[in-house]
């Protein structure tokens, strides 16, 4: 080996070694942990992306939740890559975790990471969306999804005014056991109002082949979900929305209700919906209270958004944690079949909000600042 290369070897293995103590002290670089409590991390904690304004929300409140804690922790995120989500477990493991809160970003591909966890007698608690299929998941701390839903439909209910008024469908990722929930308690609601023609689907065959039936089996859903999908991906909901309206008749137009699955898709729909001048009025659901779309709400551009307050999901998930670092055994309030087996489950209900109560539930509650909106009255 000559001389050139071996000073090159060395000075390759310092920066390796730099690399590596760097790792060790930052994790990467969505990292951020509470006061700890020695060199490894007690709860890791992954969140599907930094792409929707959901999960940056609650990584804030987590970050919030977690600054006096005496455990430490880490968040990362997986950039809504199951390959990148599985990397992140394994190295959280390498760390130590005792507690493992995961968001899968698709709730069957996640299986192979959570059963890696449980082969390291870390406790798996499955954060907002269930990992189906495997019984390496011991806890679901979620939000009501049917209930999610069934408000976004009785909101469109409550609202519409007169019969035949067209119903545009569009739904979350097949990915997602919560986009099949969410629709189930929509479809429950919405169902008799379609079989009596109060209202009339616009842009689904599939919905409107089972339009008599009540309750949709799984494969149903998964059908009129794969037509109708956003994958909670904006650009996918406005491309669907455009085509929808373009191939529209005129008839499926004028005063129309669109139930949207999430504010983000909402927003883009919205803006689809507000440029077609044979769009005379829409109502619109939606789901998070986005910042953005309490603007919206505000400007009259969605009329309704389902708040789910992050605060108590993230309190109950990090109380779970704390009890099984503890010794404890958490307490549950249900359970949810994750095809394979019953996980024990702590869930929350969630609250509608409008124009007329938005002030009250999102700004007294000191979820929101008044100032990060304008036109709030
Ligand atoms: C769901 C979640 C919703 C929404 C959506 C898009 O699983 O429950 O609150 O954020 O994902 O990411």
């Amino acid at each position: 080996m000559g001389k050139r290369f071996k000073g090159f070897t060395l000075l390759l293995m310092v920066m390796i070694f730099a690399l590596i103590a760097a790792g060790c002290n930052s994790g990467d670089s969505d990292s951020g942990s509470g006061s700890g409590s020695g060199s490894g991390v007690d709860v890791g904690i992954i969140l599907p992306t930094k792409d929707e304004p959901r999960w940056v929300q609650d990584e804030q409140r987590f970050k919030d939740a977690l600054a006096d804690s005496d455990y430490s922790t880490e968040i990362l995120f997986s950039q809504g890559s199951s390959a990148k989500e599985k990397e992140n477990v394994e190295a959280l493991l390498n760390k130590g975790i005792k507690v493992l809160i995961i968001t899968p970003h698709d709730g069957a591909a996640a299986a192979a990471a959570v059963e890696a966890a449980k082969k390291d007698d870390v406790t798996v608690i499955a954060y907002d969306r269930l990992i189906t299929d495997t019984d390496a998941v011991d806890y679901y701390v979620t939000f009501d999804s049917l209930a999610v839903g069934a408000a976004q439909a009785q909101y469109l209910l409550d609202n519409i005014e007169g019969s035949g008024v067209p119903l545009y469908l569009y739904a979350g990722a097949a990915s997602d056991n919560n986009a099949f929930l969410f629709f189930e308690g929509a479809w429950k609601v919405l169902q008799p109002k379609i079989a009596d023609g109060t209202l009339v689907i616009a842009n689904s065959s599939e919905a409107e082949a089972l339009k008599d039936s009540a309750d949709l089996s799984r494969e149903d859903l998964g059908k009129i979900i794969g037509q109708v999908t956003t994958n909670w991906d904006p650009n996918e909901a406005k491309n669907k929305a455009q085509t929808h309206l373009t191939a529209a008749s005129d008839a499926q137009k004028g005063d129309v209700a669109i139930l949207a699955p999430n504010d983000g898709t909402a927003r883009s729909i919205a803006d689809v919906f507000a440029s077609d001048s044979a769009v005379t009025n829409y109502l619109l659901t939606g789901q998070d209270a986005e910042k953005a779309s309490i603007q919206y709400i505000i400007d009259e551009k969605q009329s309704m958004t389902v708040f789910k307050d992050v605060r108590t999901l993230v309190e109950d998930a990090m109380g779970m944690a704390i009890e099984v670092l503890d010794g404890n055994t958490p307490e549950t309030t249900g359970t949810y079949d994750n095809g394979q087996v019953e996980v024990k489950a702590k869930q929350t209900d969630v609250i509608v909000v409008d124009k007329e109560n938005v002030k009250q539930e999102l700004i007294d509650s000191e979820y929101y600042d008044a100032s990060e909106f304008t036109g709030l009255e």
